[in-house]
């Protein structure tokens, strides 16, 4: 039988304990999850896309059921390049819903073969954002209940 293959794309500026949370429990449903980290140059990020990149790394790095790729562009485009037929996507709140039903449909609208799955994000972490984190890590607060040790003292550098 062949491996099962899931995708988790996003920005990750910075991967977060609610992003880790979704990836953990997606290892015990696929044999293998991919995390794809977008270089869209679009957004104006706190962390550089290398920087971002190395954390997912070193967060991963002994974990062979996970990988770390990139891609640049459409990620159906990538997909189809790789082929990948599965994404997942965490759901927070009902407001992501929308958000997310939206990129689904048009991913499949573009190739029908992709399913996105998506994965209740833990109510621990259900409030988390990266936007948040990184608010309240300028403002000096802590948020070592959030992210990733390894973050964390990342996040303490940028802001110290
Ligand atoms: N726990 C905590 N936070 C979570 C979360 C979880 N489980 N799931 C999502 N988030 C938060 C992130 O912290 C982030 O917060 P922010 O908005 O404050 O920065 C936000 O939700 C979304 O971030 P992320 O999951 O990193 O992904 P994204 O929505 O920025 O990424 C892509 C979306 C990259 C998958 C999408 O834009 C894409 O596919 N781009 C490629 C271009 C393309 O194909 N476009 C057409 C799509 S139809």
């Amino acid at each position: 039988m062949s491996e099962s293959v899931i995708v988790y794309p996003g920005f990750f500026d910075p991967i977060t304990l609610g992003h880790t949370n979704i990836v953990k429990r997606a290892t015990g449903a696929f044999d293998r999850v991919v995390i794809a980290l977008s270089k869209d140059s679009s957004k104006d990020p706190l962390f550089t896309f290398e920087e971002r990149h190395a954390l997912i790394d070193s967060i991963y790095a002994t974990n062979r059921q996970v990988s770390v790729e990139t891609f640049e562009g459409l990620l159906v485009h990538y997909l189809e390049k790789k082929s990948y037929r599965t994404v997942l996507r965490g759901l927070r709140t009902v407001s992501d819903f929308e958000y997310e039903f939206q990129m689904a449909l048009a991913n499949k609208t573009m190739n029908a073969e992709i399913e996105t799955f998506f994965m209740m994000t833990d109510s621990k972490y259900s409030f988390i954002s990266s936007t948040l984190i990184k608010e309240i890590a300028r403002l000096g607060g802590s948020v070592r209940e959030m992210v990733p040790g390894m973050v964390c003292e990342s996040l303490e550098r940028k802001f110290a």
